[in-house]
């Protein structure tokens, strides 16, 4: 639990800097999972910083993205390759075909082919070193919501009613956000070495309480994180409040 989300920024950014320096020392690839949202946007812009202040290369980072609303065109302003190419992919040298983010363009029916194929590339890479997450405030982590099998790929899913109306701000209004989205699956997320869950505000303070202390349910996907023992939560004073 930290001060505040900028120290807690600095910190998941230092981890994620030493894993990708550690790597080239080793002239080995980095495989870094992304996430979206509010939540990791300071960290974002401290790796952006190092890479401008500190000579942080990117050269040998493959990063592959959670998630992406579906259907969603790359070049939108609510997309996650926008976000990503906004907060992070412009400012740095990551080679651009080192970067995997779910296709929101695909007819239906590739799109089961496509997940298949994001789970066989991540695992030709030699599966993700770190993880990275948010949580939305229904438990979901990726895009996977309550009702999500804890062995569930990569796959299209259906958002929670309670999602689309926290992006509604994004889209300007509900009734614009996509009904659905491509995500890892929780099994996805599992297979990584490293898992590191952020949440600051207060807003964010029942739901960290119901993953860290709740029963472990698929009402509350983040609940199956208490299973694994890569897993660390670097939370706020807000967000940590109601943990006992
Ligand atoms: C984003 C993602 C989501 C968000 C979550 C929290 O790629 O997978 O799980 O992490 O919805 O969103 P923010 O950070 O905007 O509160």
């Amino acid at each position: 639990v930290f001060d505040n989300p900028a120290t807690a920024s600095v910190n998941v950014a230092r981890r994620i800097a030493g894993i990708i320096r550690d790597k080239q020392e080793k002239q080995e690839k980095a495989v870094i999972g992304l996430a979206t949202g509010a939540t990791p946007v300071a960290v974002y812009a401290e790796l952006v910083r190092m890479h401008r202040e500190e000579n942080l290369s990117f050269y040998n980072v493959v990063s592959f993205n959670l998630d992406e609303y579906y259907p969603m065109q790359p070049d939108a302003a609510q997309s996650y390759v926008t976000f990503m190419k906004e907060n992070l992919f412009n400012h740095i040298d990551i080679p651009a075909e080192n970067i995997h983010i779910p296709d929101g363009t695909l007819p239906l029916e590739e799109i089961p082919a496509f997940c298949l194929n994001y789970e066989r590339r991540i695992g030709e890479y030699g599966g993700l070193d770190m993880q990275i997450l948010g949580i939305g405030r229904t438990g979901h982590i990726g895009f996977n919501e309550p009702g999500s099998a804890p062995n569930s790929g990569t796959r299209l899913v259906t958002l929670d009613d309670l999602t689309r109306r926290d992006a509604a701000r994004d889209f300007g209004g509900k009734a614009f956000v996509p009904a659905k989205a491509i995500t890892m699956g929780i099994g996805t997320i599992f297979k990584a070495r490293e898992i590191i869950l952020m949440a600051w505000n207060q807003k964010k303070a029942s739901i960290i309480k119901k993953a860290v202390e709740g029963e472990i349910s698929s009402d509350v996907p983040a609940t199956y994180l208490q299973l694994s023992d890569n897993v660390e939560f670097i939370l706020d004073q807000d967000a940590a409040s109601l943990l006992t």
